[in-house]
């Protein structure tokens, strides 16, 4: 089956498949073509260029995409996307004035959502996360990460990520899951008690049954500290588990350089960075990873994700998705807030959210660019004359199909 885009007013981050992550310069510019076309087969990027070039194909599908522009769909590295219900409740509380730790403090927060799910059957979570991951895609999502964390038990924790893994075989779109058991201590219990569940009972039997890809730890002050994260990786790395680690949120306790000596995948938050933060991850593999509506939506400060890119750092941008901190999934809305809350330039919040935000996921070398080879996960717009009119919309839905 062939697809033929043609009049495509911009084909944006067209890059040579090699290109798997950016960091420095590169980060700053966004190879385009203009007036441009693109043929895919059986879901396989086979060729694109200026129109003038196009070769005379007969293609099962023509696209018209003039005033249109194709870009890859974004890939959301960080969400946790199977939950039991809203916590609408602490919204009003938010509205009141309570802060994150205050509502956590008087038993909601993570705890809450745990307690819920706890009461649900797999098959009721499956259903509410089938229906946002299929609204996440209407909005350009082409790819995602799901955490577990709100099972907090050994059977909470085995029961979210097999949701996880039914999810994976019913969606079109690739789902990494992640086990974060490390999420939160459950009440009643001692922390160092919760850190041996999880390192002598969740682990082995997640690794075992194959139900997770990476492993998170919320680091936090009040959750999990350094030392713990030091022991749940050191346990998880005996199972093949890379991490992607809450790390920064609310204070910057050494989490981060913890993670970035045992090869972490991503930290993701980095809302409060010491010049130590920065100078830990300059050097460094390990992708950071901002999530700005979580700041939106908590109000409190942005990742400061310009003076990463300024040093160096591979950044990428994701939603965070989650009925707490962040109940939007709407990409487009993340590139609008890096760019006019964290004055990314629209080129670097679009390499952020598709070349950079896949290699998060380990999934650049199959999308988050447009090369030869690569696969047609793709997003068609909306009519608009320049990809920079997407952050400027802030908030808006650009997309008019997407391709998987
Ligand atoms: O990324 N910080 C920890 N976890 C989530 C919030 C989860 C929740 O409140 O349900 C976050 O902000
Ligand atoms: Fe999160």
């Amino acid at each position: 089956m062939q697809i033929l885009f043609e009049h495509i007013v911009q084909l944006v981050q067209v890059r040579p498949a090699d290109v798997r992550l950016l960091r420095g310069e590169p980060m700053n510019r966004l190879p385009v073509i203009e007036n441009a076309y693109l043929l895919i087969e059986d879901g396989i990027i086979r060729d694109y260029g200026p129109m003038d070039r196009k070769p005379a194909d007969r293609p099962d599908r023509r696209i018209d995409a003039s005033g249109r522009l194709v870009l890859p769909a974004w890939t959301d590295s960080h969400t946790h996307t199977v939950f039991p219900a809203s916590r609408y409740g602490e919204f009003m509380d938010k509205i009141r004035g309570l802060s994150y730790e205050e509502i956590a403090a008087r038993g909601g927060g993570i705890l809450q959502s745990a307690k819920r799910l706890a009461e649900m059957s797999e098959d009721e979570l499956l259903e509410g996360a089938l229906a946002r991951v299929h609204e996440m895609m209407r909005y350009g999502t082409g790819a995602l990460e799901i955490k577990s964390g709100y099972g907090l038990s050994v059977e909470g924790e085995l029961k979210i990520l097999r949701v996880i893994q039914r999810l994976k075989s019913r969606v079109p779109i690739p789902v990494k899951a992640t086990f974060l058991g490390a999420h939160a201590v459950p009440a009643g219990m001692a922390r160092a008690d919760y850190v041996r569940l999880v390192t002598d009972e969740m682990l082995p039997e997640v690794g075992r049954q194959g139900l997770a890809d990476y492993v998170d730890i919320f680091c936090e002050k009040g959750y999990f500290t350094p030392d713990d994260t030091v022991r749940i990786l050191e346990n998880a790395a005996r199972y093949g588990l890379r991490a992607k680690l809450h790390v920064n949120q609310f204070t910057s306790c050494g989490c981060l350089q913890t993670a970035v000596s045992h090869n972490a995948l991503s930290v993701d938050h980095l809302e409060e960075m010491k010049p130590e933060d920065f100078d830990a991850l300059q050097d460094a593999d390990t992708i950071a990873t901002g999530l700005p509506g979580c700041s939106f939506f908590l109000g409190i400060p942005y990742a400061p994700l310009k003076r990463m890119i300024e040093h160096g750092i591979p950044v990428a941008l994701a939603t965070d998705f989650n009925p707490g901190s962040a109940p939007s999934f709407n990409m487009n809305f993340m590139l609008g807030l890096a760019c006019i809350k964290g004055r990314l330039t629209p080129e670097q919040a679009i390499n952020a959210a598709t070349l950079n935000a896949a290699a998060a996921l380990e999934l650049s070398d199959e999308m988050g660019s447009i090369a030869r080879g690569k696969k047609a996960r793709l997003i068609l717009t909306k009519p608009l004359n320049h990809y920079g009119e997407i952050p400027y919309y802030f908030a808006t839905n650009p997309v008019d199909e997407i391709f998987v």
